[in-house]
C-alpha cells in the first residue's frame, strides 16, 4: 500500500544561473556525481517503495527531461500539471488520483531537489513514518535540526517529553512556514523547533480529508469526480481543475491550520540546495574556506566564498568575502550570501521590468 510522489515542477529560481525555467536544478547533476537531483531521488525512494509505485509530478514543460532522465517510468506514473499552482495543488491531484487506484494507499511526498546522505538512515526514518500513517489518521513530517536562524524553511514547534531522539515521533504544536529573520532567530535560540525537511508522510485519505476541511475549493476541483482518474478523462479533468485552482503551497494550505501533525526527527544528512550557500555547507573548500571551479580562475584575497567560472579563458576575482560568483550560459551571478534568499525577487523584478 506504500506509494512516493516526487514534487518536480518547481523552477529553483534561488539556484540561478545554474538552474534556469527551461531546466530547473532538479534535473541538473547539481553535485557533479554524474546523477541527476530527480535521479538521486527516485533511487532513494526505490528503497522504501516498490518501483512501480513512484509517481513523478512536474509541469507540462518538463515531462520530457523526466522521460529522458527516468526513461523506465510507465506513462502512468508521470502526472502533468499545465500550470504551475505550487505545492498543494500537486499533492492533491496525485493523492486524488493514487486513493482512486488504492484507498488505502499510504503516500510519501518528496521533493526532488534535496541533498540527503545516509540513505540507509532515510529508510528507516520513512519506514517508521509509514507504519504511524499506515495505522493512524495522522499527518507527519520529517524534521531536521536547525542550524541557523535561515527563513527559507517551514518551522516545527514540537512537544518535548524527555530527551529527543532521532526517529521518535513527537506531536507538533505549531507550524510556521518560512517566518521572518526575527522569529526564525527565536524559534533556532528557543530548542523545541526543527525545520521542516518538505517530507510528508500520510495516507491518501488522511491528506485529502485535512484538503476537504482547510481548502475545501481546491479538494472539491479535484475530487469531485474519482471515477475519473485513470481514464483517459483524467488528461482535460485535471486541466481543468488546474485552471482554476487557487496557488498555494501545502504549508500554508494545510501544515499551519492542521491539527493532526506529527513530527519525526531524521538522522540523515540533509540540506535542500535550496539555495548557493546550501551547496557551498556541502562542497570541499580550501585553506580560506572558498570553493572554487574553474580550471583558469584565480583567486586573491578573498574567502568564505562560492567561486564557478568554469567557462572563462581567464578569471581573477579579488577582495571578496561570503560572495557567490557563478557564471552559467552566459548569465553570470555576484551576490552576497547573505541575501542569497532574495535572489528570487531581483529575478522578479528583471522580468517586469522587460
Ligand atoms: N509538481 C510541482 N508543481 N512541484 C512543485 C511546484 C509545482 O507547482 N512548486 C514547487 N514544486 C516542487 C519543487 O520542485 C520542490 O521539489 C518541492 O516542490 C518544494 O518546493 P520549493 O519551492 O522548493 O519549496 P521551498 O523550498 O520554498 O519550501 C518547502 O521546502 C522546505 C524544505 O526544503 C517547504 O515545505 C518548507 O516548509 C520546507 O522547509
Ligand atoms: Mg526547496
Amino acid at each position: 500500500n506504500n506509494y512516493a510522489v516526487i514534487m518536480a515542477g518547481g523552477v529553483g529560481s534561488r539556484f540561478w544561473p545554474m538552474s534556469v525555467e527551461e531546466c530547473p536544478k532538479q534535473f541538473l547533476d547539481v553535485l557533479g556525481i554524474g546523477k541527476t537531483l530527480i535521479q538521486l531521488t527516485y533511487d532513494r525512494l526505490t528503497n522504501v517503495v516498490p518501483d512501480e509505485n513512484i509517481y513523478i509530478v512536474t509541469n507540462e514543460s518538463y515531462v520530457e527531461l523526466v522521460k529522458t532522465q527516468l526513461p523506465f517510468l510507465k506513462a502512468n506514473q508521470i502526472l502533468t500539471e499545465p500550470e504551475r499552482k505550487n505545492t498543494a495543488p500537486c499533492i492533491t491531484y496525485a493523492a486524488a488520483k493514487i486513493y482512486a487506484l488504492n484507498k488505502d494507499a499510504n503516500l510519501i511526498v518528496a521533493p526532488s531537489d534535496h541533498l540527503i546522505i545516509k540513505e540507509e538512515k532515510f529508510a528507516r526514518i520513512i519506514e517508521t513514518a509509514l507504519i504511524r500513517a499506515d495505522k493512524e489518521d495522522r499527518i507527519l513530517t520529517i524534521g531536521i535540526k536547525p542550524t541557523r536562524p535561515d527563513t527559507g524553511y517551514g518551522y516545527i514547534q514540537f512537544h518535548q517529553d524527555g530527551d529527543i531522539i532521532a526517529g521518535q515521533i513527537s506531536k507538533v504544536k505549531h507550524f510556521t512556514e518560512k517566518p521572518n529573520r526575527e522569529m526564525a532567530e527565536i524559534f533556532l535560540k528557543s530548542g523545541d523547533y526543527y525545520w521542516n525537511s518538505g517530507i510528508f508522510v500520510w495516507k491518501a485519505k488522511t491528506i485529502l480529508k485535512a484538503l476537504r476541511k482547510f481548502k475545501p475549493d481546491l479538494h472539491e476541483l479535484f475530487c469531485d469526480n474519482f471515477e475519473i482518474y485513470n481514464t483517459p478523462g483524467e488528461y482535460e479533468f485535471v486541466n481543468e481543475a488546474f485552471r482554476k485552482c487557487e496557488d498555494i503551497s501545502i504549508d500554508f494550505a494545510i501544515m499551519e491550520s492542521a491539527k493532526n501533525v506529527d513530527v519525526i526527527l531524521a538522522d540523515f544528512d540533509w540540506s535542500d540546495l535550496g539555495t548557493w550557500g546550501s551547496l557551498f555547507d556541502h562542497l570541499d573548500k580550501d585553506v580560506n574556506g572558498n570553493s572554487v571551479k574553474g580550471d583558469n580562475t584565480h583567486v586573491f584575497k578573498s574567502s568564505n566564498c562560492l567561486i564557478n567560472l568554469p567557462n572563462h579563458k581567464l578569471a581573477i576575482v579579488q577582495g571578496l568575502d561570503n560572495h557567490i560568483v557563478v557564471e552559467a550560459d552566459n548569465r553570470l551571478l555576484i551576490l552576497d550570501k547573505r541575501d542569497e534568499q532574495s535572489l528570487k525577487t531581483y529575478l522578479k523584478a528583471i522580468e517586469e521590468r522587460d
